[in-house]
């Protein structure tokens, strides 16, 4: 499939991350195409585009912006209307498998700062922040380096361009916790209260970062966006379904022969990416993999046609996510796998609430009894009875995330289970099947 590359156009290029490169390319064009926008066209072209959040749910970026309270013409504002308004970007990147955002923003910094300007402005806000992980010392370099540079250029501070409109941008490292990706706990985190989720609503449109109306986008939705404003309304729906269009960055891992960034259209598949990655590595067959990341159902074989879009991957029985697509071959163990998964979610809940804290705790020590040769045949139930416990019942999408590896890993490899219960065990159940050694990682 031939491949146009637009997010990722600057990868390569010499000094991609430099202010120099960056307005030789084309770079910080929409953004004074912008500026002579009034900020509710913004808001309507980017809502017209069909544009979706790119941090995991999809949410529709237009609406999202149009959902903060703007003061009336003609009217004194009040309540949140009179409040300063926010730009949060989520740069946390703690989904397992994902690996999109920290190359964008390392290689091409600006394409996230004129993202933000354009944004900010459109939103009337004058004060945004990137909340970037810490660990990610290279990208947080890049992002300063990057501000500083749009600030001695006039793309930043008083006046932008000349347009009268004021904006201060502030990079802010993390601390490296998977939780702070949750928009909410993120906002604790900038405030700097232990990071854990509030309670919606109100939602941050309306009392975000220090109470006061905010949006939050991820850095490859932001990146998308000075594309939107120079193509129009109609530019995104050239790459991929009219519901869910746009170009997307996947992140191939795992068991191909070329891991890394895939650069293309919105519902592109799973069979023409792993093409384009050289394939499972040779001599093994793809046994499961994840379409968005370790909080998303697995997928086996069966769904490598299903086009990789919110939509379409959602009516598989999965989810999109962050485009992780994390790929396992006939040697992986489906119940290690998950395991890992687990304990991954036993460390990062933030222990707030009960179902999440107590439940992952527990799902991690029943998979390692099964894998230690000890299980039941009763924890089998136990597994599917502790995820149900905390599906719909936990106070963020952190605790729902933690329970797909497990309903998926037993909806389509049930014997993989099975087949670690010792020989009485497997009796109790009417089943009899041989472990098969799990191959070790070349
Ligand atoms: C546990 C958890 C971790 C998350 N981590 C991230 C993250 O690292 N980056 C991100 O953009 N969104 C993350 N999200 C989603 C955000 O809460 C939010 O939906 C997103 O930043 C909105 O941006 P978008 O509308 O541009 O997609 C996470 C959500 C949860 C529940
Ligand atoms: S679901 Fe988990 S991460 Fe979310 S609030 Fe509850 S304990 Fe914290």
């Amino acid at each position: 499939m031939p491949l146009t590359p637009v997010l990722t156009q600057r990868f390569g290029l010499e000094r991609s991350w430099s202010l120099e490169t960056y307005e030789a390319t084309d770079g910080y064009r929409a953004l004074r195409q912008a500026l002579t926008m009034a900020p509710d066209e913004l808001v309507a072209l980017v809502k017209d585009s069909g544009l979706r959040g790119r941090g995991g749910a999809g949410f529709p970026t237009g609406m999202k912006w149009s959902f903060i309270p703007q003061p009336k013409p003609g009217e004194t504002p009040t309540g949140p209307a009179a409040a300063p308004k926010y730009l949060v970007v989520n740069a946390d990147e703690g989904e397992p498998g994902t690996c999109k955002d920290l190359p964008l923003m390392t290689t091409d910094p600006h394409a996230l700062v004129e993202g933000v300007v354009i944004t900010a402005y459109a939103i009337r806000s004058h004060y945004a922040v990137i909340y970037v992980r810490g660990e990610a010392v290279h990208a947080h370099r890049r992002l300063m380096a990057a501000v500083q540079e749009a600030y001695a250029a006039g793309y930043l501070g008083r006046d932008v361009l000349g347009s009268g409109y004021d904006l201060d941008l502030v990079v802010h490292a993390g601390a490296g916790a998977y939780i702070c990706g949750e928009e909410t706990a993120l906002l604790e985190s900038l405030e700097g209260f232990r990071g854990q989720p509030r309670l919606k609503p109100p939602f941050p449109a309306v009392a975000g970062l220090y109470s006061s109306p905010t949006v939050i986008n991820n850095v490859e939705t932001l990146m998308t966006v000075p594309y939107v404003v120079r193509g129009g309304a109609d530019w995104l729906k050239l790459f991929g379904p009219e519901r869910s269009p746009g170009p997307k960055v996947y992140s191939l891992s795992g068991r191909v022969v070329r891991p890394g960034q895939y650069e293309a259209p919105m519902g592109t598949t799973m069979r023409e990416l792993l093409e384009m990655a050289g394939g499972v590595r040779p001599g093994h067959q793809l046994k499961f993999w994840t379409p968005g990341g370790s909080s998303t159902p697995y997928f086996t074989a069966e769904h490598l046609d299903v086009p990789l879009d919110f939509d379409s991957v959602a009516a598989a029985g999965s989810m999109l996510g962050t485009t992780a697509l994390m790929v396992f071959d006939d040697t992986d163990s489906i119940v290690e796998a998950t395991l890992r998964f687990t304990e991954f979610y036993a460390h990062e809940s933030c222990g707030k609430c009960t179902p999440c804290r107590e439940g992952t705790f527990w799902l991690a020590q029943v998979l390692q009894r099964l894998l230690d040769g000890a299980g039941t045949a009763g924890d089998l139930d136990l597994l599917t009875d502790i995820a149900d416990n905390i599906l719909g019942r936990s106070f963020c999408p952190l605790g729902d995330g933690a329970t797909s590896c497990i309903a998926s890993s037993m909806k389509y490899f049930r014997d993989d289970y099975v087949a670690l219960l010792p020989p009485d065990e497997q009796a109790r159940l009417g089943r009899s099947l041989r472990i098969e050694p799990v191959g070790v990682a070349s």
